[in-house]
């Protein structure tokens, strides 16, 4: 099987103190760090903006895998670009062009990666798959942390998987929603390389964040 990267959603990390909360994700393990960035309007919940990136920014030399669930997102990007932001992944169904948008991305030489929402067929990322990094599989509707895991989206994990097999590719598949314990298995199982959790990590086995890093990785 492919190396598996952890990367922890501070969605579930104590807000009030998010520096230390990363320095411990670091001293966990951890292989980068998933920002969660909701506006209220793509989905119904608000979170933080590029200020609190580029507060953290100076606390951590990880990997910022930014989850942007803004819409519309392409006037942002930059933005979150100066911010600190290493990897923007952004939701086809919030930009004009997905051609426009990747390549604004690109020309900020940072990592860009497409999400699918479950419903989101990959027909909509199909073209660009030579051209991304990531596609970020979402395996609850994007909003909350702490839903449950659906498990229909295991096969579009699988197609993807097998295309980026079929067409040599080398983009990464990782996967967003309710990930645990077991599930963990059967999405690494289908394919994915790259695991975001947010609960699992910071609200199971009392908080014991390395040793639930550890279990979701080898587990
Ligand atoms: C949902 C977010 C996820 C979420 C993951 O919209 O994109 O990153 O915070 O959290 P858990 O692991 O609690 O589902
Ligand atoms: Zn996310």
């Amino acid at each position: 099987m492919q190396k598996i990267k952890i990367s922890p959603s501070i969605l579930s990390a104590d807000f009030s103190q998010l520096s230390l909360e990363i320095k411990k994700l670091e001293d966990a393990g951890a292989d980068m760090i998933h920002v969660d960035v909701m506006d209220g309007h793509f989905v119904p919940n608000l979170t933080i903006g590029p200020p609190v990136i580029k507060s953290l920014r100076k606390h951590t030399n990880l990997i910022f895998d930014v989850h942007l669930m803004i819409s519309p997102v392409h006037k942002y990007i930059e933005s979150f670009s100066n911010a600190g932001a290493d990897i923007i992944t952004f939701h086809p169904e919030a930009t004009e062009s997905m051609h426009e948008t990747i390549g604004l991305v690109k020309e900020l030489k940072k990592k860009v990666g497409v999400s699918l929402n479950p419903q989101t067929p990959i027909d909509l990322v199909k073209d660009f798959l030579d051209k991304i990094d990531l596609v970020l599989v979402m395996s609850v509707h994007p909003g909350f942390g702490g839903q449950k895991f659906m498990p229909e989206v295991l096969s579009k994990i699988e197609d993807l998987s097998k295309l980026k097999k079929e067409k040599k590719l080398a983009f990464d598949i990782e996967v967003d929603g309710g990930i645990d314990f077991d599930n963990s298995k059967l999405v690494k199982k289908a394919g994915a390389n790259i695991l975001v959790s947010g609960t699992t990590i910071f609200k199971n086995n009392n908080g014991d964040i390395k040793k639930n890093i550890d279990a979701l990785r080898t587990g």
